[in-house]
């Protein structure tokens, strides 16, 4: 029986690593030519920025999570790293050659083709059940009322405590202080970094007087 060298075996594997990763990138491009208001980024988040988005999650608690905007998965990776269970995970992604993506990368995480506008008609879980939202959405794409309409039934799904992740380009958090007023929603600064395309800030939502 001839064996390969164990020089060319563990050769291969950033090589397909890299494949993976190029796919990644042409498959985010391809989605923001067709689509880039929905899309809103030429490129996927990096591995570190997704490290900030997971933080608030605790695999242990029994609590599921809900992630919008899926996209090719960086922060679902990310999700399933801190040992959360993967019947515990929910991805909302309407694009659907990005869904059909999650869906062969992540067999054992729900993929819902959902608006998340009106995320709480697909869920598996029950309002009160989720401990955190991870959002990749475009908010700052996004007019006025899609955010009330996001925010509202996230929290619909979170429970007492819970909250809602969303990363911005900005510096300042991409819903306006009248939206949290009218939702009764406060949100404290949770995370900064520059080793992401663009360099990107962490916001952390959650109801008004139960965390600062
Ligand atoms: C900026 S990309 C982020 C993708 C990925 N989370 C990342 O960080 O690389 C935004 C994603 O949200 C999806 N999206 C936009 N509007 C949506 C909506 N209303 N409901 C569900 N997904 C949406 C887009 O198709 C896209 O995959």
């Amino acid at each position: 029986m001839s064996h390969k060298p164990k020089s060319c075996r563990t050769a291969a594997l950033p090589r397909s690593e890299f494949r993976t990763k190029a796919t990644e990138y042409m498959d985010f491009l391809a989605a923001w030519l067709q689509k880039p208001r929905q899309t809103a980024s030429v490129v996927p988040s990096s591995r570190y920025l997704a490290r900030l988005m997971v933080a608030q999650i605790d695999p242990q608690d029994g609590g599921r999570v809900l992630e919008l905007g899926g996209g090719t998965g960086v922060f679902t990776r990310a999700i399933l790293e801190t040992g959360l269970p993967p019947e515990k995970l929910e991805v909302v992604e309407i694009n659907p050659a990005f869904a059909r993506g999650l869906r062969r990368h992540f067999p054992h995480v729900s993929v819902l083709e959902t608006p998340a506008q009106i995320v709480s008609t697909a869920t598996a879980g029950e309002p009160g059940d989720y401990q955190v939202v991870v959002s990749g959405l475009p908010l700052l794409a996004m007019d006025r009322t899609l955010h009330i309409d996001i925010l509202g039934e996230a929290f619909r799904m979170l429970r007492p405590g819970g909250s809602f992740i969303q990363f911005t380009y900005s510096m300042r958090p991409p819903v306006n202080r009248a939206i949290l007023d009218q939702l009764g929603l406060d949100v404290v600064r949770a995370g900064q970094t520059v080793r992401n395309f663009p360099p990107a800030t962490v916001f952390r939502f959650f109801r008004k007087g139960e965390q600062d």
